[in-house]
């Protein structure tokens, strides 16, 4: 039972702990613009953003949030130079060995969305380690989008679905959204109820774009590594606010 669910009555622009959308997803952005502002190199805004995700991440445990799913790194995100791409992976290296650490303590679930074979031999073998010892809890599960793009996960599930046609074992004319589901990253995990992007760009990115045809969306001008527990309440109370028809009346 979390400490945020027994609450009383709750003041306008408050969140109401006892009735949270149960995934919240979240494109960590503006890690650079932070650097930059500081006159810092791009790196340290990372190493900032890396710190925002823990807290961000420890906090929806706390309150009891089901499913919480943020892009690391983007099939896009390779354009950048050499030495960004190599920083961030060594992040999130240093991330994962610490959290393998703490996870016995700390009890989130952790799994990865994404094509992990380009990485890092050793990276790939943290991740699939952090998933294995993931199964062990239950709570908040954490996805990790790690060389994730929504075009290429589409792509992907079309292909092992025509292979599974072109061996018989389907039929395409009876392929259905539970299908196409079932064979994305994120197959199993229920669909966003709201994306959140910090850093003031108004788009997706390739971020969960089949997952979120009924998302509600959440846009705010501050840099990730200043988005704090105080921002996501104010995204959460706004998503309390919002009515959702998902085509009906
Ligand atoms: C997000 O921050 C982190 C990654 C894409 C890996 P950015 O690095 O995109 O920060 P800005 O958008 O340049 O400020
Ligand atoms: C999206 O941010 C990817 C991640 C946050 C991991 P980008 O910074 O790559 O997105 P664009 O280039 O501004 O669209
Ligand atoms: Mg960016």
């Amino acid at each position: 039972m979390s400490l945020f669910k027994s609450r009383g009555t709750k003041r306008d622009g408050e969140v109401d702990f006892s009735r949270l959308p149960r995934h919240v997803a979240i494109i960590m952005d503006g890690n650079g613009r932070w650097a930059k502002r500081r006159g810092l190199p791009r790196t340290a805004g990372h190493a900032a953003g890396a710190e925002t995700f823990r807290t961000i991440a420890t906090y929806c445990k706390d309150i009891g949030l089901e499913y919480l799913t943020v892009y690391a790194f983007s099939t896009e995100n390779w354009k950048r130079p050499a030495e960004e791409v190599s920083a961030i992976m060594d992040l999130l290296k240093k991330y994962l060995l610490e959290a393998i650490g703490k996870m016995e303590r700390d009890r989130v679930k952790m799994k990865f969305l994404g094509d992990l074979s380009p990485l890092s031999k050793e990276l790939c073998a943290l991740c699939r380690k952090t998933e294995e010892i993931s199964t062990h809890y239950e709570g908040c599960q954490v996805n990790i989008c790690l060389n994730y793009g929504g075009r290429d996960e589409i792509v992907q599930a079309v292909r092992a679905l025509a292979a599974e046609c072109a061996a018989g074992q389907r039929n395409a004319a009876s392929l259905t959204e539970e299908d196409v589901c079932a064979h994305l990253y994120s197959a199993g995990i229920p669909d966003p109820d709201l994306v959140i992007r910090p850093s003031g760009e108004l788009r997706l990115s390739n971020f969960l774009p089949w997952q979120s045809a009924y998302a509600e969306f959440y846009f705010t001008d501050v840099l990730w590594p200043d988005f704090s527990k105080r921002e996501l309440n104010r995204a959460l109370a706004d998503f309390q606010s919002r009515s959702r028809r998902f085509g009906g009346v």
